[in-house]
């Protein structure tokens, strides 16, 4: 798929297939994370691979739609503001560098005819424990990795005209 038709193709998938996810696209997927572009190329972030058999229960406790822990892969992204980039006003970077890095991840699902679903109204404090995550290992996203059972919807989006603004100097 060329980019112009993977952006386009590229949906939240909100139901998956049992079918397992082969090891050889879950590493291509994981690689395409970490080639991502960091702040200063600090790299701040660390993925977590979740094997949702006999763990749905604890799944359900992170984020408790159905279809979360239906794919046979959860993978988180978190952030480590510790090691992150920090800009002089005192902006802390490592978060946008942990969503760079999952857009990257699920852009190459999407590619591989994955399905992916981007979750940030997870219960962080279930999501501490179940992963147990040291302080300082802040968790940003998760995403279910399976095979789509469901179909792309269109696209609704905001117009070029309402969201780009030509500055003239
Ligand atoms: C930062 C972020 C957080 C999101 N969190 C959730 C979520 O918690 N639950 C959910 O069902 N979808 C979530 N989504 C998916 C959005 O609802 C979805 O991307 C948006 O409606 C556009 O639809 P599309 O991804 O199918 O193009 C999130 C997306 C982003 C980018």
């Amino acid at each position: 798929m060329n980019f112009s038709d993977l952006v386009r193709h590229r949906y939240s998938c909100r139901s998956y297939r049992a079918e397992q996810v082969e090891e050889e696209k879950l590493q291509q997927v994981l690689e395409a994370a970490r080639l991502a572009p960091t702040a200063a190329n600090r790299q701040p972030f660390q993925l977590v691979v979740i094997h949702t058999a006999g763990r749905q229960a604890e799944l359900k406790r992170l984020y408790p739609q159905e279809w979360f822990s239906q794919a046979p892969l959860v993978i988180g992204i978190c952030a480590l503001p510790s090691g992150a980039w920090v800009r002089r006003d005192g902006k802390n970077y490592a978060q946008v560098d942990a969503a760079i890095a999952m857009d990257h991840l699920i852009l190459a699902a999407a590619d591989l005819g994955l399905g992916t679903c981007w979750v940030a109204a997870f219960d962080p404090q279930a999501a501490r424990e179940i992963l147990r995550l040291p302080d300082g290992v802040e968790p940003v996203a998760f995403t279910p990795l399976g095979y789509p059972a469901d179909q792309a919807k269109p696209k609704n989006r905001k117009p070029l005209a309402e969201i780009v603004r030509y500055e003239h100097l």
